[in-house]
C-alpha cells in the first residue's frame, strides 16, 4: 500500500483488532488520524482537531518535534539496534545519568523496559528480588488500589483496580494481591488541587497489614494521582501516610508515574510535587514524547545494591529484561526529550500554566451534563452525568467533542483533559471552547 493510500480509509477495516476500542462502533464510523503537528491533529476527513490529552498523555512536547525526529533518524543510521543483554551502547548510560538527575532522593538506578506495563511488571519483580536478596523470601503479597490503572500484562492487571480489566482474566491474575479503597469521596466535588479530606484512607494499608501480616507484603503500588480512571488527586497527607506505613512494615512503596512523570504535575515527578519519596518510580509515555515505546523503572540505590550484593561476580544478578530494553532508537528519542526539557524549561513552563488551565477547566462547571470536575497540574477529569448505562455518556460525549474539534481520552464517563506542555493560553482557550461546544451539543442531542 502506498503511503498516499494509508491516509484515506483502507479497503478493509476487518483484520485489525483494535485495542481498548469498541471495534464494531469504530468500524462503522472510523476515526483515522492522518497528520499531527504541534498541538493539532488531522483526521481522514481533513478535519483539524486540537489534541486535548497529549495523545494518550504521551506527546506533551507537541507532535512532529524536529529535534526528536532528527535524533531518532541519526541514531537509526548509525546504530539501529544493539542487544541489551551482556552488551550495551553509550547512549543508555548517558540517558540513565540524565534521568537520575531528575528523580527524587536516591532513586538513581535506572532499568529500561518497553512501556508502562512492562515498567510496572519489572518493579513488581524487582521488589521480590530485593526482598529475596535480603533473605526475606516470604514477602509475596502486593497491595494496589481500587480505580488504579497500571497497564495490561498479568502483573500490572493484578495490581490494577479497574473491574472491566480484571473480570475476564480473574482466573490467571497474580495470587496474594490486595486492594486499598480509592481516594475519591462523595464530598470531593469540583475541587481543583488536593482535597482536604480522605487522608485516613491510607490506613487501609495498615488494616491490610493487620489482617494479612505486613511482613508478607513486598510492595504497595499507587499512582500518586490516578490518571486513567478520572484524575483522582490524593487527599492532603494521604501519600505521606502511605509512606509512613510502608516504612513501619518495611514494605516498598512504588509510585507509578507513567502519566504524572516528566512534568505533568508541574514538577519533574509527582513525588516531588507532593513531597513524598517512594522506593521505585515507573515511567513511560512522555519519556520519549510518545514517539517510540520506552518504559523506565527508577530504583533507590539500596535496592540495586542489595540485588547486586546477593550474586557472585560474573553471575547475572537479575534474571529479567526485554529484547527492547533501552534500545538505541528509544534512547535517542529520550535523550532529545531531555534536551528539550532543559532548553525550554518545561517543568517551570507547566507550573506557570497550571492556574490558567485549572481555572479554565472549572469554567465548564455550569454545563448541564457535567457532574463533577477534578484537576491537578496540567490534568483534569470531567465526570459526565450518568446515562442509563455506565460509559455511555462518556463515549457519546467524546464523539460529540471530536466533532466539535477537540480530541481527548475518555474513560468510562470521565473526560480526561491533559494539554500539551507547549500549550499557550490560546490553546487552552481553544480546548475549553471546543469542550463547551461538544458537551453542549451532546446535551442537545440527548433531548432530541
Ligand atoms: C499509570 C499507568 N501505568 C501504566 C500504564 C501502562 O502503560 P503502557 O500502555 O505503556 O503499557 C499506563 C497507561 O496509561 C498508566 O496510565
Amino acid at each position: 500500500m502506498s503511503s498516499e493510500n494509508r491516509i484515506s480509509v483502507p479497503n478493509s477495516l476487518n483484520e485489525h483488532w483494535m485495542p481498548f476500542t469498541s471495534n464494531k462502533d469504530f468500524k462503522e464510523n472510523p476515526r483515522l488520524i492522518t497528520e499531527a503537528k504541534g498541538v493539532y491533529i488531522k483526521n481522514h476527513k481533513g478535519k483539524t482537531m486540537i489534541d486535548g490529552s497529549s495523545g494518550l498523555f504521551c506527546n506533551p512536547l507537541g507532535h512532529g518535534r524536529k529535534e526528536i525526529i532528527s535524533a531518532v533518524t541519526k541514531q537509526l543510521e548509525q546504530l539501529d539496534y544493539c542487544q541489551p543483554f551482556q552488551q550495551g551502547f553509550g547512549g543508555s548510560f548517558e540517558l540513565a545519568t540524565k534521568i537520575a538527575r531528575h528523580t527524587p532522593g536516591d532513586l538513581n538506578r535506572i532499568f529500561y523496559t518497553i512501556c508502562g506495563s512492562t515498567a510496572v511488571e519489572t518493579a513488581i519483580k524487582i521488589a521480590i528480588a530485593y526482598h529475596r536478596a535480603k533473605g526475606d523470601s516470604k514477602r509475596f503479597r502486593f497491595v494496589g488500589r481500587e480505580r488504579a490503572y497500571h497497564g495490561m500484562n498479568i502483573g500490572a492487571t493484578s495490581v490494577g483496580g479497574m473491574i472491566n480489566n480484571v473480570k475476564t482474566f480473574a482466573s490467571v491474575l497474580m495470587p496474594g494481591v490486595l486492594h486499598m479503597r480509592h481516594t475519591h469521596l462523595p464530598e470531593h466535588k469540583f475541587i481543583s488541587g488536593q482535597p482536604e479530606t480522605g487522608a485516613e484512607l491510607a490506613n487501609d494499608l495498615e488494616r491490610i497489614c493487620a489482617n494479612f501480616g505486613g511482613e508478607n507484603i513486598a510492595a504497595c503500588i499507587v499512582e500518586p494521582v490516578a490518571g486513567s480512571t478520572g484524575v483522582l488527586v490524593p487527599p492532603k497527607g494521604y501519600l505521606q501516610k502511605l509512606r509512613e506505613i510502608c516504612d513501619k512494615h518495611e514494605i516498598l512503596l512504588i509510585f507509578d508515574e507513567v502519566i504524572t512523570g516528566w512534568g505533568r504535575m508541574g514538577s519533574a515527578f509527582a513525588s516531588q510535587e507532593f513531597g513524598v519519596t517512594p522506593d521505585m518510580i515507573t515511567m513511560a509515555k512522555a519519556t520519549t514524547n510518545g514517539i517510540v515505546p520506552m518504559g523506565v523503572v527508577a530504583c533507590k540505590e539500596e535496592i540495586y545494591d542489595a540485588v547486586m550484593d546477593a550474586s557472585p561476580k560474573g553471575a547475572v544478578e537479575l534474571f529479567h529484561g526485554y529484547t527492547y530494553s533501552g534500545i538505541p532508537v528509544s534512547v535517542a528519542a529520550a535523550l532529545a526529550v531531555q534536551d528539550i526539557f532543559e532548553k525550554e524549561d518545561i517543568f517551570n513552563r507547566v507550573k506557570d500554566m497550571v492556574s490558567y488551565f485549572q481555572k479554565s477547566l472549572f469554567s465548564l462547571k455550569d454545563l448541564e451534563a457535567v457532574e463533577n470536575i477534578r484537576g491537578y497540574g496540567l490534568m483534569g477529569g470531567i465526570d459526565m452525568k450518568l446515562k442509563n448505562k455506565p460509559g455511555k455518556a462518556g463515549f457519546e460525549c467524546f464523539k460529540s467533542c471530536y466533532e466539535a474539534g477537540v480530541n481527548f481520552k475518555a474513560t468510562g464517563d470521565c473526560l480526561i483533559i491533559a494539554p500539551q506542555f507547549i500549550c499557550e493560553k490560546k490553546h487552552i482557550d481553544e480546548i475549553i471552547d471546543k469542550l463547551r461546544i461538544g458537551i453542549s451539543n451532546y446535551t442537545k442531542n440527548q433531548k432530541n
